[in-house]
């Protein structure tokens, strides 16, 4: 674990970031008005409604609602951790991330053994790469690798090595010193009989270094020359090398994509190499074990759409639909999942090599949709044509369906289903109205018809407008809330903070403040009003700020009217409260 990122440095970067240009280099943006507009890359859409705002940092979808600054756009759209997200920032204007050292870090020890492990198999990765060019034997290693149709280049791309067929050439060359040999040992580069005897755990294979998604060589697969078994022998889980989450390829294709639009996964090492000897650079493997979860969630950070490479026979369909089962809970809107079922007796390195680099995108741009494998899927097992086989299938489906996470996806795959099962499609029209009305509404209530001022409280017309113009704060200081602390105002607590912030940081834009209110628990409410236009000119700025104020003040006094008189006829007020009481109601 890295420390913590300093809190300045990400004020700092927002604030040096234009979203606008961050945007952009994902989404073409086109000028409309004083915004930036686009067809929305969250959901889908033919008349742009995704809007971005230079004046604000600020991007907002009327369809669909999405909304953000600069970071949380990029948490969304490269689907990233918030760290992930503000080193991906950081990187689009050339800054490094500084880390704060912080106590809460793993023991030094461990960062440090971990930081040798990554060295130690770098350097042992070298040494295969070397003895695939010097070793006495090695001409049946690169005689293989020709058979095989691999080019020098895409062999030197993916670091492909040879392990000598002596049982101690790693061992001899790494393991000088105890100290050594046992982290040879832990990173199961050598293995150790029960008799204590200690030997190379790769020999006489051809080796594939296996690396992160940050590039660090974590394990290796090996495989034989011709025949033999097992025809891969794969590093065993290390302290750095967790095969569930780690795909063969991915760091590759992410080097070679600024943005990966789309993720093919394959079985096999020889798959992924191949086909980026054909241009098909972005291709990965799971490491001998099926697509797991976290393989999923890894790769829909990266990417929108995952294709999966299947044999077109039984375990091919088994091994996507297991695939598809686990992709469900990840699916949100605008992220996909398609099936390339390949002929019989194929796999992409001998397919490619048949049809060349077109051949193969033209497949892939014919992929099955996740809709379609799962219904024929689904067809298979039920027979809808009796009303038992209907409600079987629907039951099914609906249940796989309910693991959706995207709305938009839930609702298309129910109506698909409901078609099939013959269900009345009016109940989905129906669905469907509503949602749109929902968002027409939604759109209606936070642009188009922006409610007057009048209809919206003065603690919210302020904070509104200290989101976007926090300098009022000082230039207003007779407008101070701190001084309503009594008043049950809803809100006003919030008005304080924000108030209280806007004198610290009276340049800040919006994206800015949102970023220092990211955790805040009213954020949700905060980002609502943003996305609510005030329509207030700019010269008026001021005075509506401090006409809230006013009326903020007018309440108040009213409400000690109030009290004042109720308490006047349950007792005497003093001459004091009598004095204030004539004074406010002359006002
Ligand atoms: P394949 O048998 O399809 O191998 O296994 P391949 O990648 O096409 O290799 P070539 O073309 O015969 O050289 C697919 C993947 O399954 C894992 C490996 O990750 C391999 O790439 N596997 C296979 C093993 O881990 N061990 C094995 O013994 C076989
Ligand atoms: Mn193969």
């Amino acid at each position: 674990m890295a420390g913590r990122i300093p809190k300045d440095f990400i004020d700092d970067l927002v604030a040096r970031a234009d979203i606008v240009e961050v945007i952009d280099s994902r989404v073409r943006l086109k000028k409309a008005g004083r915004n930036h507009q686009a067809c929305c890359p969250f959901h889908n859409e033919k008349t742009p409604s995704f809007t971005v705002s230079q004046d604000k940092q600020f991007y907002h979808c009327f369809g669909c609602g999405a909304h953000g600054n600069v970071i949380s756009f990029l948490i969304e759209h490269d689907r990233l951790e918030f760290p992930e997200a503000v080193e991906e920032l950081a990187s689009f204007y050339s800054l490094e991330v500084p880390r704060e050292k912080s106590s809460f870090n793993r023991p030094k020890v461990d960062k440090q053994q971990q930081q040798d492990d990554y060295q130690l198999m770098e350097q042992v990765a070298r040494f295969f790469e070397h003895q695939l060019k010097s070793h006495e034997k090695s001409e049946a290693a690169i005689n293989y690798l020709k058979k095989r149709g691999l080019s020098g280049e895409i062999v030197k791309h993916f670091g492909i090595g040879y392990a000598p067929p002596e049982w101690d050439s790693v061992l001899k060359k790494f393991g000088t010193s105890p100290a050594t040999q046992q982290q040879l040992l832990d990173l199961k580069l050598i293995t150790q009989s029960e008799k204590g005897k200690r030997f190379d755990f790769f020999r006489d294979r051809i080796m594939f270094p296996i690396r992160d998604k940050r590039g660090r060589i974590i394990g290796f697969g090996g495989r034989v020359l011709e025949q033999g078994e097992p025809k891969y022998l794969n590093s065993p889980e290390t302290r750095i090398f967790h095969k569930g989450y780690e795909l063969y390829g991915l760091y590759q294709a992410k080097q070679a994509h600024r943005t990966l639009d789309q993720v093919l996964i394959v079985e096999g090492y020889m798959d992924v190499v191949a086909l980026g000897q054909f241009g098909i650079d972005f291709a990965v493997a799971s490491l001998g074990t099926a697509t797991t979860p976290d393989h999923i969630q890894l790769l829909f950070r990266s990417t929108k759409t995952i294709i999966c490479c299947y044999d077109g026979d039984r375990a091919g369909k088994e091994a996507a639909w297991r695939a598809l089962e686990n992709a469900l809970p990840y699916l949100k809107d605008g992220v996909e999942m398609k099936f390339l079922f390949l002929p019989d007796g194929e796999d992409p390195d001998t397919l490619v090599r048949q049809i060349g680099e077109q051949g193969f995108k033209d497949k892939l741009t014919d992929a099955m949709s996740l809709s379609k494998f799962m219904f024929q899927n689904l067809l298979k097992r039920h027979h809808v044509s009796s009303e038992e086989g209907k409600a079987a299938f629907g039951a099914e489906g609906q249940a796989l369906i309910d693991k959706i996470q995207g709305e938009q996806q839930k609702l298309l795959l129910s109506e698909e289903l409901d078609r099939f099962t013959g269900k009345d499609v009016y109940s989905n029209d129906l669905k469907r109205d509503v949602q749109k009305a929902n968002q027409r509404s939604y759109a209606a209530t936070s642009t188009n018809e922006a409610p007057t001022p009048a209809n919206v409280s003065p603690v919210r017309l302020l904070i509104r407008l200290l989101l976007e113009f926090p300098k009022l704060a000082s230039d207003c200081p007779e407008v101070n809330p701190v001084n309503f602390r009594t008043l049950q105002l809803p809100g006003l607590d919030l008005l304080i903070e924000l108030h209280h912030y806007g004198l610290n940081n009276p340049n800040q834009n919006t994206g800015q403040i949102l970023e220092n209110f990211r955790a805040h628990p009213q954020i949700a409410q905060l980002s609502k009003l943003v996305m609510w236009e005030h329509h207030i000119e700019e010269q008026n700025l001021t005075s509506v700020y401090r006409d809230c104020f006013a009326k903020l003040i007018d309440k108040q006094l009213k409400g000690r009217i109030d009290e004042l008189l109720a308490k006047s006829r349950i007792q005497k007020l003093s001459a004091g409260e009598k004095q204030e009481l004539k004074l406010l109601m002359e006002q």
